[in-house]
């Protein structure tokens, strides 16, 4: 089975994994030089600018003109870019790791973060002078400079005022504190609330931020309440054969209170109904994202493709596990006890090679796993 490794990496200035956890996540910055040597990138910047077209992409096309930021927001068309000034623009296109196979290899060397807290892969394009100006992220991000150069600046200030009327958060008064350039294969780790600004110097600057969502704990507990409503079966009906004559008619008693407050004492939730819970909402697939099912295959050829091919998670699946229970986008899996470590390989590594699996396994994964290929989740490819 995949186990994390804590051998020092390169990737991360030649700390091992724990000692980066303990030191610098979520509390500094973190230039690594040569994080990833030779690396020029996944796409070419006509790739990304295609990307930027689809209609399920989600991109941004941030400008400064004449002293004023300026906005657009994607899908793309050729029209858009043949416009565009030679300098001082950015396109930034979300989630490129749904769209794009190779990241699964660039992302699967962030595995020492855990699953649940990755958000997605960014790419960012510039010719020089191009950037989204200085602001702060909520979220952890490692900024992986592909082709070009960006010259990054960072500041710890506690001013946060933002230029007014803007339409992205734009920190009003940035005051560097460090700053380097970043060539091909430089990394530069930042926590949420590091002010940054990175301008591209030179053209065909391309920038890779693997993002880690930090979500609000106001919004988590908003979609866990829905959750809670979801499970909560009450049964009853008020009663109150005990009524007693009110002088008011209006006012509503402290009777009447009390029961009510009694009856919702049947609402209960522990850490069970917390650990089901984010197995599916940090599965749940963003709105914007489309399945493609496949071609219809009956259970029993796809029992016969599973034996022989490996399985894959399709590019824009997400898959947790909590204790025994797995969940692939949004679903909680009913897994017998036979199956969970073959199941946890599929989670942590994406894939699972069919032809390893004992063949009273197979007719059971066939079953678990047929309706989510057929709903696009997952794929079958040759080994
Ligand atoms: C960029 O790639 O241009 C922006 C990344 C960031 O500042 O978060
Ligand atoms: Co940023």
């Amino acid at each position: 089975m995949q186990k994390i490794s804590n051998q020092p990496l390169a990737l991360l200035n030649q700390l091992t994994p724990e000692a980066f956890l303990a030191e610098y996540w979520q509390k500094k910055p973190l230039l690594i030089r040569q994080a990833i040597p030779q690396f020029e990138g996944l796409l070419t910047p006509d790739e990304l600018a295609g990307l930027a077209c689809e209609d399920e992409v989600q991109s941004r096309l941030v400008q400064f003109i004449k002293g004023q930021w300026q906005v657009t927001q994607g899908p793309m068309t050729e029209k858009t870019f043949k416009r565009l000034p030679e300098k001082d623009w950015t396109l930034l296109v979300q989630g490129v790791n749904h769209f794009l196979p190779e990241a699964t290899d660039l992302l699967s060397q962030f595995s020492f973060i855990p699953h649940a807290r990755l958000d997605d892969l960014m790419v960012s394009y510039a010719p020089d002078g191009g950037g989204v100006g200085p602001h702060l992220d909520s979220y952890d991000v490692f900024l992986l400079q592909g082709s070009g150069k960006r010259h990054w600046k960072i500041s710890q200030q506690t001013d946060f005022t933002l230029v007014e009327n803007a339409p992205l958060r734009i920190l009003q008064n940035f005051e560097t504190e460090q700053e380097w350039v970043l060539e091909a294969g430089d990394m530069l780790y930042l926590p949420p609330q590091i002010a940054h600004w990175g301008v591209a110097v030179g053209d065909d600057c391309m920038t890779y931020s693997i993002g880690f969502r930090a979500p609000k704990t106001q919004e988590l507990a908003h979609e866990f309440l829905h959750y809670l409503q979801d499970q909560s079966t009450l049964t009853g009906i008020y009663a109150d054969a005990d009524l007693t004559l009110q002088t008011h008619p209006a006012e509503i008693s402290t009777a009447m209170v009390e029961k009510v407050y009694q009856s919702f004492k049947a609402i209960t939730w522990g850490t069970q109904h917390v650990g089901d819970f984010l197995g599916r909402y940090l599965t749940e697939p963003k709105p914007h994202i489309v399945f493609e099912p496949p071609k219809k295959m009956s259970l029993k050829i796809f029992g016969q493709r599973l034996q022989q091919r490996i399985i894959y998670l399709d590019l824009a699946s997400q898959m947790l596990f909590w204790q025994d229970t797995f969940y692939l986008n949004g679903e909680a899996l009913a897994v017998p006890n036979t199956l969970t470590t073959e199941m946890k390989i599929l989670a942590d590594t994406r894939q699972l090679d069919g032809s390893s699996l004992e063949a009273d396994q197979l007719g059971t994964l066939a079953a678990l796993l047929h309706p989510h290929y057929l709903a696009g989740y997952l794929m079958l490819e040759e080994a």
